[in-house]
């Protein structure tokens, strides 16, 4: 999702925002662009395309000024152009802003301001805000006040910083997030702490509905009405600033090979959040878990490892959908939410709803300091590592990692051995050729089927998503027993299917359907640790027991992606039209 940046200090602003920008470039946008002062005047580029490209053009970097905004966009108002890129400045040239997310009542009040004689050079609705601040700033003479008349008249999820023609820089956050770094003689704004944490990690993370200003060292933070607020400065984690490929072609090449580390120090060091959440599971009647994407698909697996083992049972809920039924909810109960960003806007949507009813928040997250952490009376910490890749890998088997381990702590009998798992998994990373010459055959491909059974159908769920995100193919997961209720039609010979068959009670079905299958033409890839006639290509997985292997198939299907996009000619760790972290709705 874009990322916002503000610097105020004593060195050059420009080359602080630019590489605070590339460090962020993960997170998925479209078009960048920064401002600066300098002798009370405002300097601005900006240009469509990555961060480096745009700045060897435009020279984004060389703009002087000890202060400044940067901003990396992802359209949701207006086209990806120049004109809609960011930073946008109000009509007099004497404010420039940066802002993520989106304003809702953007059309009265951009007729409203046009009515009274304001022009408007992009279609976004971040220049209403410049304008309205312009507006306020003009009738009040005073920054402060100015902010507080614009949040007042805005409405949606928004964070901006805006930069006055003095170098005050003002910055609010409702919704979406905005931290203050705190360095020794320099003040950062950035929606996530790697904008800054090369230089200190030492941070606030603003309230919802509060906002800073930042004049020569020195900030102050008021909330919406003007008045001051408490605030607590934290010590951000170094971990999440330590986001380095090393040898690896792609950070999500990267992350695959973290796995059999990553499950093995899953929820590791939080384990009293484990004990506790267990307690307050057991004790409540209705437990719903919630996520988006990935994380949903975790949700749907928390549903299977729960009920199966601990005799818990969970109701999944799409994040997404919770606005619009969230009736479902039963007063008082438990509500999970399962994230990697922790920042994801469908989540903390449905997490607001949640506790509207009164229900106590559980969260297991990635990212410990997140908005989602700080909203939960219990957080379970993945604890894998900052996860670059757009698509969600080690976080989503460290997911299962965590539920497996809560299912124990449930009095469950898992008999999950992560050593075990650990190792089958680097077993089958050690020697990928298989999977890259199935890879090969894929180049060509417009659909793909994935079909699994049992708890192993969620797993089907996630392998498709997987591949539609880094191959762009299409995909579908299919329970393995509706095959014969429709999706058998669109079985024939430019199909490919991938089986997610193990050796145990799904097994002998879940072959059967691959025959059905294969005799209407399709190809068959079947992921098994046992080999058969049926497939036209196995993938062996090792045969560890049955209960650990939902962790262990999803990976070579994460491999089997990454090698597709590669042979696609398509970027892996930044697929098209998607962001890291999707904080608007
Ligand atoms: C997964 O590969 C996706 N990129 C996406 O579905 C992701 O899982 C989703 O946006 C949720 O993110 P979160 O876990 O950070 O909340
Ligand atoms: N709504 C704004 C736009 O479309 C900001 C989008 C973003 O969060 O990048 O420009």
């Amino acid at each position: 999702m874009c990322s916002i940046i503000g610097y105020r200090g004593k060195g050059a602003a420009a080359p602080v925002i630019v590489s605070g920008l590339k460090r962020m470039e993960y997170r998925g946008y479209d078009s960048v662009g920064v401002a600066t002062e300098s002798g009370k005047k405002i300097n601005l580029k900006k240009g469509i395309g990555r961060v480096a490209e745009v700045n060897s053009s435009a020279g984004l970097d060389a703009l002087p000024g000890t202060t400044g905004i940067g901003h990396t966009r992802w359209a949701t108002h207006g086209k990806v152009t120049r004109a809609n890129a960011h930073p946008h400045s109000s009509n007099s040239g004497s404010i420039a802003i940066v802002h993520n997310g989106i304003i809702e009542n953007f059309e009265e009040l951009k007729s409203s301001l046009s009515a009274q004689g304001y022009t408007f050079e992009s279609e976004t609705d971040t220049e209403v805000i410049a304008n309205l601040l312009q507006k306020n700033h003009d009738a009040t003479g005073s920054v402060k006040e100015a902010v507080v008349k614009t949040v007042s008249e805005i409405e949606g999820h928004y964070a901006f910083v805006a930069m006055f023609e003095d170098g005050q820089l003002a910055a609010a956050r409702f919704h979406e997030p905005l931290i203050l770094g705190i360095g020794q003689d320099d003040l950062f704004l950035s929606s996530d702490v790697l904008g800054f944490i090369e230089y200190t990690d030492d941070a606030v993370y603003m309230k919802d509905g509060s906002f800073a200003m930042l004049e020569d060292g020195k900030f102050q933070i008021f909330d919406f009405d003007g008045t001051d607020t408490s605030y607590e400065v934290t010590k951000v984690s170094k971990e999440f600033g330590d986001a380095y490929k090393g040898d690896y072609a792609h950070f999500t090449l990267k992350e695959i090979y973290e796995q059999p580390e990553t499950v093995m120090r899953a929820g590791e060091k939080t384990t009293d959040a484990i004990k506790t959440a267990a307690l307050l599971i057991r004790n409540t009647k209705s437990i719903y878990v919630t996520g988006s994407g990935t994380s949903y698909n975790a949700a749907l697996l928390a549903k299977q490892i729960l009920s199966r083992y601990a005799k818990i049972k969970v109701e999944p809920i799409i994040s997404s959908e919770l606005p619009f039924s969230p009736d479902i909810i039963e007063d008082d109960s438990v509500f999970v939410a399962m994230s990697q960003s922790g920042e994801s806007a469908d989540v903390l949507e449905a997490v607001r709803i949640a506790k509207q009813a009164g229900c106590k928040i559980i969260s297991i997250v990635n990212l410990t300091s997140s908005s989602l952490a700080r909203e939960s009376d219990i957080v379970i910490g993945m604890n894998c590592g900052p996860e670059i890749g757009v698509a969600a890998t080690k976080s989503f088997t460290a997911q299962l990692a965590v539920l497996y381990k809560l299912a124990e702590q449930l009095g469950g009998q898992t008999g999950t051995d992560f050593g075990g798992i650990s190792e089958s998994m680097l077993e089958m990373l050690e020697n990928p050729t298989t999977i890259q010459q199935i890879a090969g055959k894929l180049r060509n491909v417009s659909d793909i089927y994935v079909l699994g059974r049992g708890i192993h159908y969620p797993i089907a769920i996630e392998a498709a998503l997987k591949l539609k995100e880094l191959t762009y193919i299409h995909a579908e997961g299919i329970a393995g027993g509706e095959l014969k209720h429709g999706p058998l039609a669109l079985m024939d010979s430019g199909v490919y299917v991938i089986i997610i068959n193990p050796d145990d009670t799904t097994y002998s079905d879940t072959l059967t359907s691959a025959r059905e299958i294969k005799t209407r033409g399709a190809k068959i890839i079947g992921i098994s640790n046992v080999k058969s006639d049926v497939y036209d290509y196995w993938i062996e997985i090792p045969s560890t027991g049955e209960e650990s292997y939902p962790i262990l198939e999803i990976v070579p299907v994460q491999l089997l992606s990454y090698y597709a996009a590669l042979e696609k000619d398509t970027d892996p760790d930044y697929p098209r039209n998607l962001a890291k972290s999707v904080t608007v709705k």
